[in-house]
């Protein structure tokens, strides 16, 4: 995910402690990878998402990402499609994203706004000044 060039170090490090959380048996960060058959099965992608404390249904996606030379190609469609299967299979009702208002960001608020997910909050300045926190909200129940 480093190698995206979007994400600043300290996210990567909060990244790797979910990792870490999730193979110590934390099963409030749960993950997902996408590997390539035709590459000696080389990560290309994973998604990471809980059950968000204190609310009845609600996940939150922490992180999901697809490796650079791959974006495009349907992966991270794929990885949404099984967060959103999985956790309504168990039970849960929404999910929220948290994103930023940069625009190289463009392309990735585009792809959750396509596939159902509306823009519910606006913090202004929350990552860094002119950077704002952008929060997606999808109802797993619609529909
Ligand atoms: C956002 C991301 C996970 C989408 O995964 P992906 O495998 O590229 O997505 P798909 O191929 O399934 O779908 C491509 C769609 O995403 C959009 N998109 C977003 N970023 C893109 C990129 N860098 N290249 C191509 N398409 C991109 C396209 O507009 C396309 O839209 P459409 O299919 O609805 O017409 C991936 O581009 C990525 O890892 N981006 C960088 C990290 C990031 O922003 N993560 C989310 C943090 S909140």
């Amino acid at each position: 995910m480093a190698g995206t060039a979007m994400f600043r170090p300290s996210e990567v490090a909060v990244a790797t402690q979910l990792l870490d959380a999730h193979l110590a048996g934390d099963e409030d960060y749960r993950f997902i990878g996408a590997f390539n058959a035709e590459v000696d099965g080389e990560l290309v992608g994973y998604a990471c998402w809980g059950p968000t404390p204190g609310t009845e249904g609600t996940n939150d996606l922490y992180w999901i990402v697809v490796e650079r030379t791959q974006q495009g190609s349907g992966v991270g469609s794929q990885l949404l499609d099984h967060v959103e299967r999985t956790i309504r299979a168990e039970g849960g009702r929404l999910i929220v994203v948290e994103t930023s208002s940069r625009a190289d960001y463009t392309g990735t608020r585009a792809f959750y706004e396509r596939r159902g997910y509306t823009r519910a909050a606006n913090l202004p300045g929350y990552y860094a000044p002119g950077d704002d926190l952008v929060i997606y909200l999808k109802d797993l129940t619609d529909g």
